[in-house]
């Protein structure tokens, strides 16, 4: 597929995409959204990529959804069309994703940096759900997914309020990961994938799946879910060989098996 809003490399065995619409500060339209299905999906599908890092650019990550595509619809319009449902697709990816946020992820910019797996921030960071100000509020998941990572008080403040949260304040939050300067996210964020695309892709995805799990059951489905998947493990040829290394003192090599 030939892309014209994003772009799309490989780096080793990790997938990197940059949002890449600088005139309108990465604001998602369907366009957008319909690349990021098709080179998410590609990814999955390809046997050689174990990571994937999604990326803006340093003066924003996503400013969020098109306010001007979105604008002059009627509530008809985004009703029958279902709006945004087609970002429930992107959060299907199976194999892990880096969101490596830099600048502005603001309302729909920081509901997608919240559909990736982890954050990792640079230091000039800003984070919001500003709909408030449009007249609207998050309808890409800001309620329900900035609630569960920040908790009620700090949700609320931000988007009755509006304001953005610097990168010292989203870590100290638990929205992301990490804070590294902005001049070298992409680097780190790319190292960071890299040594998860090292292990064993069933053992990744596994643990990604009992983690999002943790998010939508109760604590006893979520561990007995957990056990499960951990016994399993043991079917696989990375378990004996990672176990092996381990005691044979050497470096793992694991065959996705
Ligand atoms: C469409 C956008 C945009 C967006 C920026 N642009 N954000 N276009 N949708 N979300 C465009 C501007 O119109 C402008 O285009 C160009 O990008 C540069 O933006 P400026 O405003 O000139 O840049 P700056 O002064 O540096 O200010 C940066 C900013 C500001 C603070 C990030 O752009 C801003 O407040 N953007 C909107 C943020 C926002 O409200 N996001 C939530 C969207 S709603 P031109 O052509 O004029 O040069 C959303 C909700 C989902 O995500 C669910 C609700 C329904």
């Amino acid at each position: 597929m030939a892309y014209e809003n994003i772009i799309v490399e490989t780096r080793g065995k990790v997938g990197l995409i940059t949002l890449n619409r600088p005139k309108a500060l990465n604001a998602l339209n369907s366009a957008v959204l319909g690349e990021l299905l098709a080179a998410t999906k590609a990814f999955d599908a390809d046997d050689n990529i174990g990571a994937v890092v999604l990326t803006g650019s340093e003066k924003a990550f996503a400013a969020g959804a098109d306010i001007k595509e979105m604008q002059s619809k009627s509530y008809v319009d985004v009703y029958l069309g279902d709006l945004f449902s087609g970002w429930e697709d992107f959060t299907r990816t199976r194999k892990p994703i880096i969101a490596a946020v830099a600048g502005y992820a603001l309302g729909g910019g920081c509901e997608l940096a919240m559909m990736c797996d982890f954050i990792i921030a640079g230091d000039n960071a800003k984070f919001g759900q500003p709909e408030i100000t449009l007249g609207v509020m998050p309808g890409m998941g800001g309620s329900q997914r900035l609630t569960r990572f920040v908790g009620k008080s700090k949700a609320m403040d931000m988007c009755l309020t509006g304001r953005m949260m610097d990168a010292e304040e989203a870590e100290r939050s638990g929205l992301v990961s990490r804070i590294v300067p902005a001049g070298e996210l992409v680097e780190e964020a790319l190292k960071a994938a890299a040594k998860i695309a090292g292990f064993s892709l069933p053992s990744v995805i596994m643990n990604k799946e009992a983690i999002n799990r943790a998010y939508e059951v109760t604590l006893a489905e979520g561990l007995r879910f957990e056990r499960r998947v951990f016994q399993s493990m043991f079917a696989l040829d990375d378990q004996k060989e990672g176990m092996a290394a381990f005691v044979e003192k050497r470096k793992p090599e694991f065959r996705n098996k």
